[in-house]
C-alpha cells in the first residue's frame, strides 16, 4: 500500500521521521543507551571492521568518521565483494560489523562467514531480524525501519545511521572518551534529529524544481568533504540507480587530481556542504568548478548560503543541524533530488531496470 503516495520511495522518504523516532526509542532510554539483550564490550576491542554493499556500505563510511572521532577506535570499511576475496587478516581484538537492510545480501553474508571464528565479535545491523546475517551474528541490532519496498534504499539508510550513531556513542562512553554529561549532549542532539528531518522534508518543492533541470543532464558530479563525502557517494548512487543519469561522487579535495577535467557548462556539480569547519575548503573547490563554467548546485544551510558568495547556479537550503550528525539529515536532499529527477524522466522509480531489492547471488 503506497498510502496515497505515487511511489513507495516517496512514502518511505516521508516515513523517516517516524521510524527514526522508533529506533531511537529502542536504543536510547531516559537513563542512557541500552542494547536490549545484547552484550557489547568496546573496552576489549581495538579495531572495528565494517563491511556491506551499496547504500549500506555508505552508512558504514559515515559511521567510520563517528567511531574514529568519538571513540578513537580504528575503523576499516570495505565493500563485501572485495573484502571476501581479499581475505584480510583479522587481528585479535577486532569486532566485525555487517550492515544490511535485507540481511540476505550474498557478498555480505560470505564476508561475515569469513570473519566467523576469527573476529572477537560479529555484529549485525539489519532491518530483517530473522535474516541469515542476523542469525549468524553474536550481536544483532535491528534498525526498525519497517518494510522497505522501493529498490532505492531510503529509510533503511537513515535508520542504519541512527543505529550506528548510538553505537559509536556507546563505544566512546565505554572507552572513557565521553563523560556522562557529554554523552547526554550528543544524545540530546540525536533526539532532535527526527524533528529537524521532518522540517527538511519541506525542501520537496525546491527539489522538484531543480530536478527538472538535472533531468536534462547526461552526467552529474557530486562533491563532499569529511563526513559529507559518503553522502555525495550516496547521492550519486541514488541518482544513477533510479534516473539512469551517469553520476559520480568525489571527495572535494580530489577534484583537482583529475575529475575537474570533466567540468563544463553541461555537467551540474552538486556540492553537499553544511556550514561546518570544512566549509571554507569546499567553497574554494566550488569556485574552481565555477571558474571552469561548471554549474554548482549547493546544498547547504542558511549560513552556508550567505557565505558561499556569488556565482552559484542553484542553492538548496537545509535546516540548521549539529554538524556531527548532519549526514543523517543530508540523506534527504540525496534522496529527493534522485526521486524527482527520476519522476521527471519518467523511469520506474520503485523497480528500476536491472536491479533487485535483495541481491542474494554474487
Ligand atoms: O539489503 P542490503 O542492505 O544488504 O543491500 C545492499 C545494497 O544492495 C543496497 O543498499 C543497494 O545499494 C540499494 N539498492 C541502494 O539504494
Amino acid at each position: 500500500d503506497k498510502g496515497g503516495y505515487k511511489h513507495f520511495m516517496a512514502k518511505e522518504i516521508a516515513e523517516q521521521p517516524v521510524v527514526m523516532t522508533e529506533v531511537l526509542g529502542h536504543y536510547v532510554k531516559s537513563d542512557g543507551i541500552q542494547f536490549p539483550n545484547q552484550d557489547i564490550d568496546f573496552k576489549s576491542i581495538n579495531r572495528l571492521t565494517m563491511v556491506a554493499c551499496g547504500t549500506a556500505y555508505y552508512a558504514c563510511f559515515v559511521a567510520k568518521y563517528w567511531f574514529e572521532q568519538l571513540a578513537g577506535l580504528p575503523v576499516e570499511i570495505d565493500v563485501a565483494s572485495e573484502f571476501r576475496y581479499r581475505e584480510p587478516p583479522i587481528t585479535s581484538g577486532t569486532a566485525a560489523l555487517f550492515v544490511s537492510q535485507s540481511g540476505e545480501t550474498a557478498d555480505t553474508l560470505a564476508a561475515l562467514r569469513y570473519c566467523a571464528g576469527k573476529a572477537d565479535k560479529i555484529i549485525a545491523v539489519v532491518n530483517v531480524p530473522e535474516s541469515s546475517i542476523a542469525r549468524e551474528s553474536d550481536v544483532v541490532l535491528p534498525i526498525l525501519a519497517g518494510v522497505e519496498v522501493g529498490v532505492a534504499s531510503t529509510k533503511a539508510f537513515t535508520n542504519q545511521l541512527m543505529t550506528l550513531a548510538v553505537l559509536a556513542l556507546e563505544a566512546a562512553h565505554q572507552r572513557g572518551r565521553l563523560t556522562d554529561a557529554e554523552l547526554g549532549d550528543y544524545l540530546e542532539n540525536l533526539r532532535s534529529l527526527p524533528g529537524i528531518l521532518n522540517t527538511a522534508l519541506g525542501i520537496e518543492t525546491r527539489c522538484e524544481e531543480i530536478s527538472l533541470k538535472l533531468a536534462e543532464a547526461r552526467d552529474i558530479l557530486f562533491l563532499g568533504r569529511g563526513r559529507m563525502y559518503p553522502l555525495a557517494l550516496e547521492g550519486a548512487l541514488k541518482l544513477k540507480e533510479i534516473s539512469y543519469i551517469h553520476a559520480e561522487a568525489y571527495a572535494s579535495g580530489e577534484l583537482k587530481h583529475g575529475p575537474i577535467a570533466l567540468v563544463d557548462q553541461h555537467v551540474p556539480v552538486i556540492v553537499i556542504a553544511p556550514r561546518d569547519d570544512l566549509f571554507d575548503k569546499t567553497v574554494s573547490n566550488m569556485q574552481e568548478v565555477m571558474a571552469r563554467g561548471g554549474r554548482v548546485l549547493l546544498v547547504t544551510d542558511q549560513k552556508g548560503a550567505e557565505e558561499a558568495g556569488d556565482g552559484v547556479w542553484e542553492t538548496l537550503i537545509m535546516p540548521e543541524v549539529d554538524a556531527f550528525f548532519a549526514p543523517i539529515l543530508y540523506a534527504v536532499p540525496a534522496q529527493m533530488l534522485a526521486y524527482y529527477t527520476a519522476v521527471a524522466k519518467g523511469t520506474d522509480v520503485d523497480q528500476p531496470r536491472n536491479l533487485a531489492k535483495s541481491v542474494t547471488v554474487e
